[in-house]
């Protein structure tokens, strides 16, 4: 694993939204770069920043038409070059978005596919043998080009699918995975990976990693797929990470990857905690975390305890944390997310409670995701900051709500969640047994709105927390000598006699 995952924090990058300096309404390179600053304030030492390649933008940017070219709207490769040149002189790293199962319907090579003659990219994708032959239950592309079959699909239909072959082959068209054409799809996409890497980003992020291979019920071939690539990456990279959206850690990291991320689907429970009707977080003490605990201990120990799971505040498919979650509700719930196993990844904006935008018109395949996807709001100039545009031409609307929050404003607050996000950052790093690989011991549960408590430990300490979301005070049996203080929101825990009594609404973290 590389070695900088230890102790990194990350914060994700939507970059259509961050921050623009050329007044065209939408985010660009150089204005991560000014706000390069602000970030490692904030205590983050890492980032993920989403697609930034050459795209028709129907997925925002999750539809590739050139892997090798920066999208014109954020800059040039230059431009990027540099953006991972000012990461690296502030001690940070930065992983880019790898999106290896499909391309936009735009890309050259799906123009060649399209074809009737035979040429090299005649299998880059997953083609039945005639238009009359669907592929069972998956959508396809059929009917646009003189080629007699149809092509799968991996997301919305102007994503077809890049061919690594399929597992179980059970009709003419399905390709093993060590057919020429599933071959050739691996050696480009390694081939994509190395010009970035070489260029100097630090490892990427997998769009669909864990559902490359088809036909594979259990994920066995896209393990094997995925372990095929490590090799060349612990070869020449060997300090690249690699982070999966699979879902399914156990999977995942038998397959090389470093982590994965818990998502807002698969069977991780993770909504139960912040984004359902009763998520666990919300003051009402009426949620659970029992199913997410009990899931969360089995992957762990499926994975081989060190395996690092990523728990992140939120990202640009999910609803905002503060769409469920509000005031001092966010601070408990970043006490757990800071303190937990598993690099934590802070998605842009929720530091400040940013909200979701409700309402809007879908903005590049965003649908209801575009709400989450809004400009980040720095201060309260033009456009709170974001850009000098005019605001009709921005990428997407600011939170024009009243008290819509500003960094700038929290920044002056001492009671902030900006404030309070730092604070636990920095905690994080300071101590062995917070880091991502620290060991983890859960004590209770969150069981019907209960405490959640659990023991992190390193060689040289142990840390116990607890968070006590609920309105409610709580009493725990909890083993162990807990006497130092480290950190506490919403009141003191007290330690006497095994038991340790709880307040409502608090977090603390104890030695
Ligand atoms: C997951 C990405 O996070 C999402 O934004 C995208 O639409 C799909 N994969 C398809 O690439
Ligand atoms: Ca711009």
């Amino acid at each position: 694993m590389a070695e900088w995952l230890k102790d990194a924090v990350f914060y994700e990058i939507y970059p259509q939204s961050f921050q623009d300096t050329n007044a065209d309404g939408i985010g660009d390179f150089q204005g991560i770069i000014d706000r390069l600053d602000y970030i490692k304030e904030l205590g983050c030492n890492a980032i993920w920043m989403n697609p930034c390649f050459e795209s028709p933008f129907g997925d925002a940017g999750y539809d590739v038409s050139d892997y090798y070219t920066a999208a014109p709207r954020y800059g040039t490769n230059g431009d990027l070059k540099r953006l991972f040149d000012e990461v690296h002189k502030r001690g940070m790293h930065i992983l880019l978005d790898l999106v290896p199962g499909h391309t936009s319907v735009e890309h050259p090579w799906f123009k060649e596919s399209l074809k009737a003659q035979k040429n090299p990219y005649t299998d880059r994708y997953i083609w039945t043998d005639n238009i009359w032959e669907q592929p069972e239950g998956i959508a396809s592309i059929k009917g646009i080009s003189d080629r007699d079959g149809c092509c799968v699909v991996n997301f919305f239909s102007h994503q077809p699918a890049l061919n690594y072959g399929h597992y179980i082959c059970e009709r003419s068209w399905q390709q093993p995975m060590d057919a020429e054409g599933p071959k050739a799809t691996i050696v480009e996409m390694e081939k994509v990976m190395r010009f970035w890497l070489q260029m100097g980003c630090d490892g990427f992020r997998v769009d669909m990693a864990g559902s490359l291979v088809k036909n594979d019920p259990d994920g066995l071939g896209t393990i094997r797929l995925w372990q095929t690539i490590r090799p060349f990456l612990d070869k020449e990279f060997p300090e690249a990470a690699m982070v999966s959206e699979w879902g399914e850690p156990d999977k995942s990291l038998q397959a090389g990857f470093d982590m994965d991320f818990l998502l807002h689907f698969g069977p991780s429970h993770y909504n139960d905690l912040f984004r359902c009707e009763e998520p666990y977080f919300s003051a009402r003490g009426k949620g659970s975390a029992a199913a997410f605990v009990k899931n969360y201990k089995e992957s762990r120990k499926k994975a081989g305890e060190k395996g690092l799971i990523c728990i992140p505040s939120g990202n640009h498919d999910m609803d905002r944390l503060a769409r469920t979650l509000h005031g001092d509700e966010l601070k408990v719930a970043f006490a757990f997310l800071l303190t937990m196993p598993g690099a934590p990844f802070i998605y842009y904006g929720d530091e400040i409670g940013l909200r979701y935008v409700e309402n809007l018109v879908s903005v590049e395949g965003g649908y209801s995701r575009t709400g989450s996807r809004s400009p980040m709001q720095w201060n309260h100039g033009v456009n709170l900051g974001f850009s000098n545009a005019s605001p009709e031409k921005l990428y997407i609307p600011t939170d024009d709500k009243p008290n819509s929050p500003t960094v700038e404003d929290q920044m002056k607050d001492p009671n902030s969640l900006y404030y309070e996000v730092k604070k636990l950052i920095a905690l994080r790093r300071e101590h062995s047994a917070l880091l991502s690989d620290g060991d983890i011991e859960f004590v209770s549960d969150g069981a019907d709105g209960s405490p959640l408590a659990y023991i992190r430990s390193s060689a040289d300490e142990k840390i116990l927390v607890v968070v006590n979301p609920a309105d409610r005070e709580a009493v725990l049996n909890v083993p162990g000598d807990w006497k130092e203080t480290l950190y506490e929101i919403g009141g003191a825990v007290v330690v006497e006699d095994g038991k340790i009594v709880i307040p409502s609404k608090s977090a603390n973290l104890l030695r």
